[in-house]
C-alpha cells in the first residue's frame, strides 16, 4: 500500500461531497393554494381569529409541503396572499400581521419562539420547513412601528408590508422581500422606500424573489436576474389572468424564458376573478404548470430543473431581438391596416386573409414581420398580425412594444383584441419578429385552452419567434411582448391607477 493512499481517499470523499452539496439539478414544487378568505368585515377581528383564519389556510399549506417534502421537493413556493386572501382595509389586515425581523437576525422561529414578539405564524412555518428538510416560501404581512421621528410615518405609528419570508430546511429566516410595485388596490399596505434586491445562496443555485405585480417592472425583478445573476426566481402571486398576453401561466413561462433564469410561480386559485395558473418554468419552457377555471381545487406541482441554466447545455443563446426585422424591407404594403384596442392599448392590424404568405405592420418606431402558413383557413375564424408602441395607462402605466399574431374573438374586424380562449387553426409555421428598442422582449406561444406549447417554439439569436415543427394544437396567440423600463413612469405613479377608471382585471 502507497503511503500517500489514505491521503487520497480523503481527497475523493471530499470531492464526492463537494459535488453532492453542490447539486447540478434540484426538485422545485409550486403550490396552487384555494385560499379560505375572512369574511368581509368593516371592523378589525381579534388577533385570536386573525390566527384561526391563518391557521385553517396553513393546515393546507402544510399538507402540500409534506407531500411536497415526500415527493422528494427541495424548495416549494406558496402564494401571494395565500396565509390570509385579501379584501382588506389598513385596519383590518393588522390583526394578521408580524414584526418580521431583518434575516440578518439569525433566527430559527420553531426553536426560539419566544426570542422576539409574539410570531405564531413565522413560528409554524419555520416548524415546517425545519419538520421536513425544505425550504418554504410564503407571503406574509409585516408591520414595522414608526413615530414622528420619521416625517414619513403613516398617521396609524406603523408601516405595514407585503412581504415574502423564506425558511431554510432548519427553520431559519434566510430571507425577508416588501414588494414594492403593489397592484392598485392594495391599500393596506406601504410601499417600502427603496426597493429591496433579496437573494440567498443554496447548495443549488442562488435565489432571489419578488411578489406578482413586480414583474411588470425594472426594480427589483431584471435588476435580480441582470446584475445579481440569480439562477432561481420564486414568485409568490395572486395573479388575476387578462387574455390575450396577461394570463399567468403564459406571461410567466415567457419572462423566464426572456430573462434566462428558473422561475417558480406559486398562484392562488379563485376562479371567481380569473385567479389560476401556477408553474415550474425553465428558461427553454414550461417543465410542469397548471391552469383549471373548472374547479376549485388546489395543486401540488413537482419538477426537476437545472441548479444554474446559464451553465446547462440547453440554455437559449442570447439574441438580438431587432436584428433579424431590421435586416428586411416591409413584406406588405399598409393599405388594409385598421385599429383595435387590445387591454385598453390601441394596435395597428393587418388580416390574414391567406392561408399563408408574409405580412409587415407598423405602430411608431415598431415594425413587426410575420411569414406564416395555416394547416387551412377557416371561414369562421380572422387571424390578424399587431403592433403596438406606447404607455399602457390601465391598472399601471407601463411602456410596452408588443407584436402579435392573434386570433380575433369572431369573423367581425372590430372585435380583434378581444379576449379569446379557444380557437380551431393550427398553423404549419409561423415566424414573427419586430424592430425592439430593448433587449427585454419575452416570447408568449398560447394554445387553445390556454394551454402553453412547451418545446414547439424557439427563439433564434436574431429575434425570430418561430415554430419548430407547426402548432400541435391550434393557436389563440404567439406575441413578442416587449417593455420599455426606460420610458416608464418613476416609481411609484407608474403602479397607481390612470386617467381612465373604467378598470377590469389584471395582475
Ligand atoms: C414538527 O414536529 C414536532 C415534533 O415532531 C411536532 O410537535 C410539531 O407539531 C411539528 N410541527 C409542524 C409544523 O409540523
Ligand atoms: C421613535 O422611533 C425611533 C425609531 O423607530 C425610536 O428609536 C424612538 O425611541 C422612538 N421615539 C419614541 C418617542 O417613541
Ligand atoms: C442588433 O442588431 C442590429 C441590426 O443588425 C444592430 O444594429 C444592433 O447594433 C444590434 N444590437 C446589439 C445590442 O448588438
Ligand atoms: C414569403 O417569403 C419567403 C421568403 O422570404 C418566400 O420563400 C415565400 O414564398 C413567401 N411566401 C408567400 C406566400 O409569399
Amino acid at each position: 500500500m502507497l503511503p500517500f493512499q489514505p491521503l487520497l481517499h480523503a481527497a475523493v470523499f471530499a470531492l464526492t461531497v463537494l459535488q453532492a452539496l453542490a447539486s447540478n439539478t434540484f426538485i422545485a414544487a409550486v403550490y396552487e393554494h384555494a385560499v379560505i378568505l375572512p369574511d368581509t368585515a368593516d371592523e378589525p377581528v381579534s388577533p385570536d381569529d386573525a390566527l384561526a383564519l391563518m391557521n385553517s389556510n396553513m393546515d393546507v399549506l402544510e399538507g402540500a409541503i409534506k407531500e411536497a417534502a415526500q415527493q422528494g421537493a427541495h424548495i416549494i413556493v406558496t402564494p401571494e396572499d395565500g396565509i390570509y386572501g385579501w379584501r382588506f382595509t389598513r385596519e383590518t389586515i393588522y390583526p394578521y400581521l408580524e414584526d418580521i425581523p431583518d434575516p440578518a437576525v439569525n433566527w430559527i422561529p420553531c426553536t426560539d419562539p419566544t426570542r422576539f414578539a409574539p410570531a405564531p405564524v413565522q413560528e409554524r412555518l419555520s416548524c415546517m420547513a425545519r419538520n421536513n428538510s425544505i425550504y418554504v416560501v410564503a407571503n406574509i404581512g409585516d408591520k414595522k412601528p414608526c413615530n414622528s421621528s420619521d416625517p414619513s410615518c403613516p398617521e396609524d405609528g406603523r408601516y405595514q408590508y407585503n412581504t415574502d419570508v423564506v425558511f431554510d430546511p432548519e427553520g431559519k429566516l434566510v430571507a425577508r422581500y416588501h414588494k414594492y410595485n403593489l397592484f392598485i388596490p392594495e391599500t393596506q399596505f406601504n410601499y417600502p422606500k427603496e426597493p429591496e434586491a433579496i437573494t440567498f445562496e443554496t447548495p443549488f443555485g442562488k435565489f432571489g424573489v419578488f411578489t406578482c405585480f413586480d414583474i411588470l417592472f425594472h426594480e427589483p425583478a431584471v435588476v435580480l436576474v441582470s446584475e445579481l445573476q440569480v439562477d432561481t426566481v420564486l414568485f409568490p402571486t395572486a395573479w388575476m389572468n387578462v387574455l390575450p398576453f396577461l394570463t399567468a401561466v403564459e406571461f410567466h413561462s415567457a419572462w423566464a424564458m426572456g430573462m434566462g433564469v428558473n422561475f417558480l410561480a406559486a398562484n392562488t386559485h379563485h376562479t371567481s376573478v380569473s385567479m389560476t395558473g401556477s408553474g415550474i418554468y425553465a428558461p427553454d419552457g414550461a417543465r410542469a404548470y397548471y391552469y383549471n377555471m373548472k374547479t376549485e381545487d388546489g395543486r401540488l406541482l413537482v419538477a426537476e430543473l437545472d441548479s444554474h441554466p446559464r451553465l446547462s447545455a440547453t440554455f437559449p443563446p442570447a439574441v438580438n431581438w431587432s436584428s433579424y426585422a431590421l435586416s428586411v424591407e416591409r413584406f406588405s404594403p399598409n393599405d388594409n391596416d385598421f385599429g383595435g384596442l387590445v387591454f385598453h392599448d390601441w394596435f395597428t392590424f393587418t388580416e390574414l386573409a391567406k392561408p399563408e404568405g408574409n405580412r409587415t405592420v407598423c405602430q411608431k418606431d415598431l415594425c413587426c414581420h410575420l411569414s406564416y402558413k395555416m394547416a387551412e383557413k377557416r371561414e369562421d375564424e380572422v387571424y390578424v398580425l399587431g403592433a403596438f408602441d406606447g404607455l399602457h395607462v390601465v391598472e399601471g402605466q407601463y411602456y410596452l412594444q408588443i407584436c402579435t399574431l392573434l386570433k380575433c374573438k369572431s369573423t367581425d374586424p372590430e372585435t380583434c383584441g378581444q379576449p379569446v380562449e379557444t380557437a380551431q387553426t393550427k398553423f404549419e409555421m409561423f415566424s414573427l419578429s419586430g424592430t425592439f428598442g430593448t433587449n427585454y422582449v419575452f416570447p408568449e406561444v398560447l394554445y387553445s385552452g390556454v394551454q402553453l406549447a412547451p418545446g414547439e417554439f424557439k427563439v433564434l439569436r436574431d429575434g425570430r419567434l418561430k415554430s419548430k415543427h407547426g402548432t400541435s394544437k391550434p393557436l389563440i396567440t404567439a406575441t413578442l411582448f416587449g417593455r420599455l423600463y426606460e420610458k416608464d413612469l418613476p416609481h411609484p405613479l407608474r403602479t397607481s391607477p390612470s386617467r381612465d377608471s373604467a378598470v377590469t382585471q389584471s395582475p
